[in-house]
């Protein structure tokens, strides 16, 4: 199963800071594009980032059709990244309950920029650079951090803030959520 693939919080590969790919556009990018592709729809995510499946290597990938872990989220377009880079545009932050595949069953609520823009390559060695707010935002940035050793409840600035999905759900605190 795919995702029993995935490294959990506490594996110390995911607090390690990636390298930036230096073949872009190598078939081994690409399979492990496709790899990383695989593994995040079998496990109904909305993103992954390479040391998640053990490979310290600067590639996020993301996107969001309806996806019943995140039922109130916005449409994020299915994305590859290759060595991202970005810049806040509206520093102002706003908070929301993330998810992680590595930190299975749980969510804490944590504050990110609203606006932000992001450069990176496709697997075909195009540039590319796009404005993002909202969930695409804070999407890109969630999976940003995993390449620098950062997970989610690092960003927590509330400890009672985080927690199991059912318990946050009975509280009325999230949406009913899926996994
Ligand atoms: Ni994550």
């Amino acid at each position: 199963m795919p995702e029993t693939n995935i490294l959990r919080i506490g594996n110390p590969i995911l607090r390690q800071k990636s390298d930036l790919v230096a073949d872009i556009t190598s078939e081994e990018t690409k399979n492990i594009v496709q790899k990383m592709f695989d593994t995040m729809k079998a496990a109904n995510g909305a993103g992954l980032a390479a040391p998640q499946i053990g490979l310290l290597s600067r590639i996020i990938v993301f996107g969001l059709d309806k996806n019943p872990r995140y039922p109130d989220a916005e449409t994020v377009p299915m994305t590859v990244l290759i060595n991202p880079e970005y810049e806040v545009i509206d520093k102002e932050e706003e908070a929301a309950w993330e998810g992680c595949l590595s930190i299975p069953g749980m969510r804490g609520k944590v504050y990110r920029p609203k606006e932000i823009v992001y450069t990176a390559y496709t697997t075909n060695g195009e540039r590319i650079e796009r404005t993002a707010k909202g969930f695409h935002a804070r999407v890109f940035l969630h999976e940003f951090d995993h390449l620098d050793g950062v997970l989610y409840p690092d960003r927590i600035k509330n400890v009672a803030d985080f927690g199991y999905i059912e318990e946050l759900e009975q509280a009325g605190l999230i949406p009913k959520v899926e996994e």
